[in-house]
């Protein structure tokens, strides 16, 4: 079988250990593995590379994607997905893996349409926002890197009572607010998917002032509602009579090793995938639920709304 590989999306750490896990396994079936750079790019531009063992070697424990990864708006056209498809038919490729997270599968929906080899998508965002996993690979490191930071913050806060409003990544999805909130002991975290009250989270601050809590940490997801970090930031002090300051994190959380969970995950789902075109099987993403491999249609899969906002009445629960 002839098997082409991708990462599209925002980069993740964990994609480079299982482009190994997907091209490894193949391999191993005497499949050839071919490499599109740069995500659906590589169709559009014939970029494509032919995979061997070597080309994985030593890469299990590096952030990114050799492959390079990214969007891709022609995609989103007539004309993009017919080029893509004939960029496939025209090397051969029988099916077709794609590592990203919603973005990516919608793209393999797309392309289901205009090309009828078999499609597998593999769930990897630091966002932690696809349905058919309980993780997305890259998750798991992107917390422990926002963890560090936070930890790092807490030390100099306490030293000089400050707030510090922490902002992670997460334009739509607080997942990895409420993991970072909950794991680094955050007094408050604030999310898309909730509306945040200024006020309350104003007044929170100055019950804890007169309780003698010099110093709290926020967690705020860069796509929370409302004014920009800084600028709350700035509010907040005003009303609190409390010194804040501010960190964004930023792309930090998106590079570095990936941590032994996400290369785990990674590995297993790499294998799954070419398990599952092998076996006559494509239309679906493979994913981990419950610790047990499971296959989502591609036409079910979406954005998942709600990955730990249970969570955030543990945060404020452990922080008054
Ligand atoms: O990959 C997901 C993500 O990291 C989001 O959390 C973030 O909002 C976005 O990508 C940033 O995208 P870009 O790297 O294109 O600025």
């Amino acid at each position: 079988m002839n098997i082409m590989v991708l990462a599209s999306g925002g980069d993740a750490p964990g994609m480079n250990a299982c482009l190994r896990a997907v091209v490894r396994t193949a391999l191993s079936s005497k499949c050839q593995v071919l490499g599109s750079r740069f995500g659906y790019n590589g169709l559009l531009r014939d970029d494509i590379l032919k995979l061997t063992h070597g080309s994985v070697s030593n890469i299990i424990q590096r952030g990114g994607s050799f492959l390079g990864a990214g969007r891709c708006k022609q995609l989103l056209t007539a004309e993009g997905l017919s080029q893509a498809a004939d960029c496939l038919n025209r090397h051969g490729v029988e099916a077709l893996i794609a590592i990203g997270g919603d973005g990516t599968f919608r793209g393999l929906r797309d392309l289901q349409d205009v090309w009828s080899g078999l499609t597998v998508g593999i769930p990897a965002t630091v966002d932690n926002d696809a349905t058919g996993s309980d993780f997305t690979i890259g998750f798991d490191t992107a917390v422990n890197t926002a963890l560090e930071a936070i930890d790092r913050i807490r030390d100099t806060a306490e030293s000089a009572e400050r707030c510090f409003i922490v902002e992670v990544m997460g334009r739509g999805s607080g997942a990895l607010a409420i993991a970072a909130a909950l794991a680094g002991g955050a007094e408050e975290v604030c999310v898309p998917e909730t509306p945040t009250n200024h006020q309350a989270l104003a007044d929170r601050i100055v019950v804890g002032k007169k309780a003698g809590r010099m110093s709290s940490i926020i967690i705020r997801a860069e796509g929370d509602e409302g004014a920009p970090t800084e600028t709350l930031a700035h509010e907040l002090q005003k009303v609190s009579g409390v010194e804040f300051r501010t960190c964004v994190l930023g792309h930090i959380q998106r590079g570095g090793a990936p941590t032994a969970r996400d290369r785990i995950l990674a590995s297993r789902l790499g294998v799954a995938a070419v398990e599952a075109v092998l076996s006559g099987q494509g239309g679906v993403i493979m994913g981990e639920i419950n610790g047990q491999l499971a296959q989502t249609s591609l036409s079910e899969v979406g954005v998942a709304q709600s990955a730990g906002l249970q969570d955030i009445r543990l945060v404020n629960l452990l922080s008054r």
